[in-house]
């Protein structure tokens, strides 16, 4: 963090955000939703998907008209355990929130659901859903394609979504086991917080027409968008550190977003007909699995717990003297940032000013 950095409290800014939706045409109920979506990945410090966004990704393409404010959740098909919604593109957290729930009320009645959903929009960090079904002593699954900027292994052309795939699951510690995270190596987000400070990529993130590993971060989100270059999958370039495994579990997601409720894949979700933005069309899925069905979820707990324990407890490499499990740094942020509230870097405290005043919200007393 620099000098400049500020430091803002969940509540402050949550209503700030919750306001800024509303301010747009969101209704009050689902306005809470989308910033408890964003919030939630600031508690965490997962940076790259919370009031970072909040502008470009969510205001911005309200305003374009390529993102309905007022959401119209339509159940299209509904089977015992599993169901097919499509958000008509609204709100992709008040989508997500409802289809999850959806999925978890199917799992209270029949051991699992899973909810297929079409025609939504950016939904924000994957890993709030899975976390409503730990708090209900649940398995939380959920995966979205996204717009097109991973190369398949071979390929230099941006082909697959970043396709999170997500899951959560409950321990007997104060976290659970939540695996937050994209099929590519580094995703859109994470390089828009380099630009923003300046800094060079990581060798081997981004792959260039050429062929070759591509670091300038400014530059490299220009490329994403003309074509010119693509994110890397997981594992890395080519075949040696195992990057068609990374390039298998992105089709696994884009094939489970798409194909199941007949919508949109790869290149369909540019954003872009003729010239013109459109709606992304996006498709998300969500499984809930009650544990309850299986075992007593004390005991679940318990087991999991013990693996991610007996993982920790396990000899360190030269140089490191902390093993993590996924979902324990999230937590140990959110217990710090509960003490000094989220850092907003000093390029977000500019565009949180800019939506005040063109928005004409007051009330808010921002240390900046
Ligand atoms: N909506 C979308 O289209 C979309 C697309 C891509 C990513 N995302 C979101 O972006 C966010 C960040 O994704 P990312 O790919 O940059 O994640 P990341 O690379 O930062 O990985 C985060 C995950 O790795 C775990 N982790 C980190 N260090 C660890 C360690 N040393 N040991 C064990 N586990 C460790 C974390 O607990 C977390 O589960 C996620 O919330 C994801 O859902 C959303």
């Amino acid at each position: 963090m620099t000098n400049n950095t500020a430091y803002v409290d969940f509540n402050t800014l949550e209503r700030f955000m919750k306001e800024v939706f509303i301010t747009v045409g969101v209704p009050e109920s689902d306005a809470q939703i989308c910033a408890e979506v964003l919030i939630a990945a600031d508690m965490r410090g997962i940076d790259s998907h919370g009031i970072n966004r909040l502008k470009p990704i969510y205001i911005d393409r309200i305003k374009q008209g390529v993102q309905n404010p007022v959401t119209n959740f339509e159940i299209i098909k509904d089977f015992a355990a599993t169901a097919v919604v499509d958000g008509h593109d609204g709100m992709g957290q008040v989508i997500g929130k409802k289809a999850m729930q959806m999925a978890i009320d199917k799992a209270k009645m029949y051991g699992i659901g899973m909810v297929a959903v079409r025609n939504s929009t950016h939904y924000g960090i994957a890993g709030y859903y899975p976390l409503m079904c730990v708090e209900q002593n649940m398995i939380g699954m959920t995966g979205t394609n996204a717009r097109p900027s991973i190369a398949p292994t071979f390929g230099i052309e941006n082909m697959l979504g970043t396709n999170p795939l997500t899951i959560a699951m409950p321990s007997d510690e104060e976290f659970p086991f939540f695996l937050d995270c994209a099929t590519s190596i580094s995703q859109r987000g994470k390089i828009e917080v380099y630009a923003r400070k300046g800094k060079k990529l990581p060798d081997g993130w981004v792959i260039g027409n050429d062929g070759e590993s591509k670091t300038d971060s400014k530059e490299v989100l220009k490329m994403l968008v003309d074509g010119t270059a693509a994110l890397v999958p997981l594992g890395g370039i080519g075949e040696e550190l195992g990057g068609y495994k990374g390039y298998g579990y992105a089709t696994v997601v884009e094939i489970l977003s798409a194909a199941l409720q007949s919508g949109s894949f790869l290149s369909m979700l540019n954003g872009i007909e003729n010239g013109k933005k459109i709606p992304f069309h996006l498709g998300h899925f969500f499984i809930a699995i009650n544990i309850n069905a299986f075992t007593e979820p004390e005991t679940f707990k318990k087991i999991t717990g013990d693996i991610l324990r007996e993982l920790r407890a396990s000899k360190k490499m030269p140089g490191k003297d902390r093993i993590y499990t996924a979902g324990e740094k999230e937590w140990l942020v959110y217990n710090e940032r509960k003490k000094t509230g989220v850092p907003i870097d000093l390029d977000l405290q500019k565009e949180i000013v800019q939506l005040q005043t063109d928005l004409g919200i007051k009330g808010f007393n921002f240390p900046f």
